[in-house]
């Protein structure tokens, strides 16, 4: 089979898709009939800040980066309800599998999106103003419903980042996997290899886990440069671990 028959994409059902009842519609834009593409993974994830954190990693920073986090996490759209904190996080695959769900979902700002491609998914978005707190317009946050990965080297850290190799029946997975070695525990950012107190142990010998997160575990232990962050390697391990006493991670 060719390579490009397996592409990968990730695909966010954001919290306002959820709240506005979006989801049939999303799937239904996506299906199989109109893109001529394969569910390969799907799970209902309550987003921890790490996660959210990693994920929008390129925009830290930027005005609008705190409001994106709350955004993702599910906090703006659900302020006094945090059991419905959530995304739908789905893993398509098929021949040119970025491009075609980039195109179903339109232009990244809504208002665009509604004039350049109307009936595109993102139409149906937002666009809200942030302010300072004399009430001066500093930024906006796009409320546009989906996250779709931009390209191959984007898509493979996204489905790296929420989904854990045994996610992906094993004829579907695309990145390669070793097997866990060691136990490995996290604890205020730091890497550990043997149990302490408040730690939380993510993964165990026989854990079938990305290889290259196995690869950046070996080198953060040896206090070695990485291009994956420990957080980005733990908090797919993460995902709906409830911390007792907290609320998320
Ligand atoms: P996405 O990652 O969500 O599929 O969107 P994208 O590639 O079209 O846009 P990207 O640049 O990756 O931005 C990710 C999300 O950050 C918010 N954003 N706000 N206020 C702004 O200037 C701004 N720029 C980006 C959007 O919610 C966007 O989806
Ligand atoms: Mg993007």
């Amino acid at each position: 089979m060719k390579d490009t028959e397996r592409e990968q994409t990730l695909v966010l059902i954001k919290p306002d898709a959820l709240k506005n009842s979006l989801t049939g519609y999303v799937l239904s834009q996506l299906s199989e009939f109109h893109t001529g593409l394969r569910f390969a993974a799907t799970k209902i994830v309550n987003v921890s800040r790490m996660l959210a954190e990693e994920h929008y990693a390129e925009h830290r920073g930027k005005v609008f980066f705190p409001s994106l986090v709350d955004y993702i996490m599910g906090r703006i759209h659900y302020p006094d309800e945090p059991w419905k904190h959530r995304v739908i996080a789905i893993v398509y695959q098929g021949p040119d599998a970025i491009k075609k769900v980039r195109e179903v979902a339109g232009p990244t700002n809504p208002h665009i999106a509604r004039e350049e491609r109307p009936g595109c998914i993102r139409s149906l978005g937002t666009v809200v103003p942030l302010k300072d707190e004399e009430g001066n317009v500093i930024g906006e946050r796009m409320d546009n419903l989906i996250h779709a990965s931009a390209s191959p080297a984007e898509a493979e850290r996204e489905i790296k980042l929420w989904f854990k190799p045994n996610d992906i029946p094993p004829l579907m997975r695309i990145y390669p996997t070793a097997i866990c070695d060691s136990y490995y525990y996290f604890k205020d950012d730091r890497l550990y290899t043997t149990h302490e107190p408040d730690s939380m142990c993510f993964l165990v010998p026989g854990d079938v886990v990305w290889e290259s997160d196995l690869e950046a575990l070996h080198l953060i232990q040896r206090s070695a440069p990485t291009t994956t962050s420990l957080q980005a390697v733990v908090a797919k391990y993460l995902i709906n671990v409830k911390q007792e006493g907290t609320q998320s991670i």
